[in-house]
């Protein structure tokens, strides 16, 4: 059974003897270990039941890291690191031979992030390794916010959950990748595209990913998702289809007629849209333990964080 707290030199304990332990950042939990020690990242797939072909994003402490993480930064993907990290950002950056193959996948690339967590980065520090991790949930579900959540799914098998508290932001960092001369989003995220491209001084292309698309091997089209099945589209009129009784609505701002309230989440009264996304994991998984058989949801605004927030709801309806 876990434990759940807040001390950090217990999660270093076991982390240098090559156990996992959870830890909290900014966007959602992570499932960490030694990002140097092969045995214990091995552990992370068991655990998750991930696929090997899914890489791990690696997380440090500070920029001056990078240069055994990485064996270049192209000057883009610099600019970007120095303003956005700490932050919701994983730059994808070629490999260092320091990082083993299993963190990557069997790629040369490796996907880097510095997560704005006091906690996370006092952890990294005390360390001195860097910390590989992926979102702390069984492969394919929604990813956990909370260390409630890390626990009712993992808490039998990891011996510790560094508590900070809920995810400031909510969803997942946004995954970019820097060539010479192309920036590519491969995974819109809790940093909005706007912010990235006023730095770079130009679009950036969105990759829409798949299995079989190597460049982000992760982003299969289904994830992210609850058990229920979820159905995205227009709420009353699928309400009408399938009844009330089989249904739970997530809708963005209003609640909806025709079904009871305790059946519902509004992801963002106000209609703001870095609230909503805070919310969508935990409204997810709340709707979920509902004795339904449909999550009916609709898209938000297309706008800033909508991009994420749409992009996960996508997902988690296929
Ligand atoms: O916010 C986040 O990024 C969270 C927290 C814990 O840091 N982590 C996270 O990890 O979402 P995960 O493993 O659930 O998603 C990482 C994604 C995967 O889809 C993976 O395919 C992609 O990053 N990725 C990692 N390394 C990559 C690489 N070298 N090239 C392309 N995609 C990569
Ligand atoms: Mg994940």
């Amino acid at each position: 059974m876990a434990e759940t707290g807040t001390d950090i030199h217990k999660a270093a304990n076991f982390l240098e003897k090559g156990e996992l332990v959870a830890i909290p950042t900014e966007t959602v939990y992570g499932l960490a270990a030694n990002a140097f020690d092969e045995d214990a990242v091995l552990k992370i797939f068991e655990t998750k039941k991930r696929p090997a072909f899914d890489p791990l994003i690696v997380h440090t402490h500070a920029l001056s890291e990078f240069q055994r993480l990485c064996s270049s930064i192209p000057d883009m993907a610099w600019q970007l690191a120095e303003r956005f990290m700490p932050g919701p950002l994983t730059l994808i950056l070629p490999r260092s031979e320091n990082i083993p193959l299993i963190v990557t996948s069997g790629l040369d690339t490796v996907g880097i992030r510095i997560p704005d967590h006091p906690l996370t980065l006092e952890l990294l520090r005390t360390i001195g390794f860097p910390l590989a991790a992926p979102s702390a949930n069984p492969f394919g579900y929604v990813s956990p916010t909370t260390s409630a959540h890390v626990e009712a799914q993992l808490g039998t098998e990891i011996p510790y959950i560094l508590n900070g508290g809920p995810c400031r932001v909510g969803l997942e960092s946004t995954i970019i990748y820097v060539r010479e001369r192309t920036v590519e989003v491969l995974r819109p995220g809790g940093l909005e595209i706007s912010a990235i491209e006023e730095v770079i001084g130009k679009k950036a292309d969105r990759i829409h990913t798949s299995g079989s698309n190597p460049k982000a091997p992760g982003m299969l089209s289904s994830h992210y998702a609850p058990r229920k099945k979820l159905i995205l589209g227009n709420i009353s009129a699928n309400l009408e289809k399938h009844g009330p009784d089989s249904c739970a609505v997530l809708s963005f701002s209003k609640p909806v007629t025709g079904i009871a309230e305790e059946m519902q989440v509004q992801l963002s009264v106000r209609e703001d849209l870095h609230e909503a996304a805070r919310n969508l994991f935990a409204a997810l998984r709340k709707l979920d333990e509902l004795p339904v058989t449909y999550i009916l949801a609709e898209k938000v605004p297309e706008t800033g964080l909508g991009l994420a927030i749409n992009d996960r709801l996508e997902r988690a309806s296929a």
